[in-house]
């Protein structure tokens, strides 16, 4: 345990809340049988069909952003594993672009003023931007007690407009989920205020530039047209704020619980599909006994701990100590979920790597590595003839068919492409890679 980043009073005790939390969820829901614990819901903001229904409608709404170019979901693909199938590149810590502290982000949106004019930006130019981070998995976080790489999604929820507390601990999705609204990387022009963001809402048409809207969402925009509407169904009164498009957003994640994958059919002898293949379940073994399991725990392949593989000198990016100040932290990041990872095309927070092999062996103990605060279990000896029995059980054997195939709860809408160009690394110039990442984005196109 304390090997692992501050586990001190403080998070134990928010650990106990949380379990209690937990408990009061499975009491109120009834016993289940599923390996996988209940969602913890904060009983400020209790899972209600209207408020899930209206959170998915506002997650694939690109008209949340300020240019409409760009929906929570075009930067969280479902079948991608709730991450970004496609990067643009980020120049990091030191500046410049074709350097090895480059990140593999997502794709946001060209800069603009307040008035919503574009404008060049010193980085990306007109161009659009690129986080300088690569988006996780949305829904794999969804027991964590903070939210994102570094946990600055905090427990603590409060309103932002009143600043009174909403949410005293448990509201880290809602924490987190208002950050990208106003982010002038990921869906904001500059200075773009909330009065702006609720008022532009009310006057749109839900999901107006989305196509094949799964049914539930289409019923709820049939029984109520407008977001005033649909927010009257959810809360009462038909007020959009950003704590209720917060409280939405969040309940529609916890809906989202990927607990069907073949490891969970052969550990609960559930009929929800096939299990583990035997070279699945070589590679599940060699897992459970090595050091992946300790932080990688089973059975939601992550402990919402934070933690160092030493992938990137410390200081290019402080992480964890972000957030809690402390040295200690220092390049240390959220073990990620590992379910559904078999999905996602880049992997770590840098997004540097493009396949599941790449990271096997970037565990090996050969393998380039940053020493400095780096958490104890890494490197991991994988013998070769795990190593392939390993490479499937991540790739394949962490898969729920739901997520992979988009199927409710996870089905989502095809987005709008707007004829945005995307020639930021074409402007960067000698990188062949980012060309490439281009072309891919423009391919893909009609995916989105
Ligand atoms: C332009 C791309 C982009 C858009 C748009 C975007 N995200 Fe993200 N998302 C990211 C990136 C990058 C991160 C990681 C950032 C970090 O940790 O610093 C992230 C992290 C997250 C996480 C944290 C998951 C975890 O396990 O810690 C959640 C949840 C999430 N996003 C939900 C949303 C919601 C809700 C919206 C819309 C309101 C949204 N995102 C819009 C790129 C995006
Ligand atoms: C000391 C804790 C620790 C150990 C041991 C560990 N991991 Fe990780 N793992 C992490 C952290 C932290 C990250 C994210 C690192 C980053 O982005 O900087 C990560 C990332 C990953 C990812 C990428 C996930 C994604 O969504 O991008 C995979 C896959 C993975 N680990 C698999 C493994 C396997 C397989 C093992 C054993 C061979 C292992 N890990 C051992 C902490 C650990």
């Amino acid at each position: 345990m304390s090997a692992f980043s501050s586990p001190n009073l403080g998070h134990r005790r928010l650990l106990a809340v949380l379990i209690v939390l937990a408990i009061s969820v499975l009491i109120t829901a009834g016993a289940s049988a599923q390996f996988v614990p209940p969602v913890p819901v904060p009983p400020a903001n209790p899972i209600t069909p209207q408020k899930a229904v209206l959170g998915k409608i506002l997650f694939w709404d690109q008209q949340l952003s300020s240019d409409h170019s760009t929906a929570c979901g075009t930067c969280h693909l479902t079948e991608f594993g709730g991450a970004d199938p496609v990067f643009g590149l980020h120049p990091g810590a030191d500046g410049a672009f074709g350097s090895p502290d480059d990140i593999h982000g997502s794709i946001g949106v060209v800069r603009r003023d307040p008035v919503g004019i574009p404008i060049s930006d010193p980085v990306f130019g007109f161009t659009p931007q690129v986080t300088d981070r690569a988006a996780p998995n949305f829904f794999g976080g969804l027991w964590d007690p903070e939210s994102l790489w570094d946990g600055r999604g905090s427990s603590r929820f409060d309103d932002p407009i009143t600043g009174v507390n909403l949410i005293p601990v448990g509201g880290a999705l809602e924490s987190q989920s208002l950050g990208p609204i106003l982010n002038t990387v990921e869906m904001a022009k500059d200075a773009r205020s909330w009065a702006s963001v609720t008022s532009h809402l009310a006057g749109t048409k839900p999901l107006a530039l989305a196509t094949a809207i799964p049914p539930d969402m289409t019923a709820a925009i049939a029984a109520n047209p407008t977001y005033p509407d649909l927010f009257n169904a959810a809360f009462g009164t038909p007020d959009i704020s950003p704590a209720r498009i917060a409280f939405a957003l969040a309940t529609y994640e916890r809906t989202l619980v990927a607990d069907q994958t073949p490891w969970d059919v052969s550990m609960t002898g559930a009929a929800t599909g096939p299990g583990l293949t035997p070279n699945q379940q070589a590679g599940w073994n060699f897992f459970q006994t090595s050091p992946c399991s300790g932080c990688h725990a089973p059975p939601l392949f992550s402990s919402g701990r934070f933690a160092s593989i030493g992938l990137r000198d410390i200081n290019d990016d402080i992480g964890r100590e972000l957030v809690t100040g402390l040295p200690f932290d220092r390049g240390h990041f959220k073990i990620p979920t590992l379910r559904n990872v078999g999905l996602k095309s880049t992997f770590m927070h840098t997004g540097e790597f493009l396949t599941l092999g790449d990271v096997v062996r970037f565990y090996q103990p050969g393998a380039p590595r940053f020493f400095a605060n780096l958490s104890p279990g890494v490197p991991v000896a994988i013998p070769t003839p795990a190593e392939g029995p390993l490479i499937d059980f991540l790739q394949n054997g962490l898969t729920d068919p739901r997520v992979a195939s988009a199927s409710f709860p996870f089905d989502r809408p095809t987005l709008y492409v707007p004829e945005v160009s995307m020639v930021q690394q074409i402007r960067v110039g000698s990188l062949c890679l980012a060309m490439l990442v281009v072309a891919r984005k423009r391919k893909g196109a009609s995916l989105l």
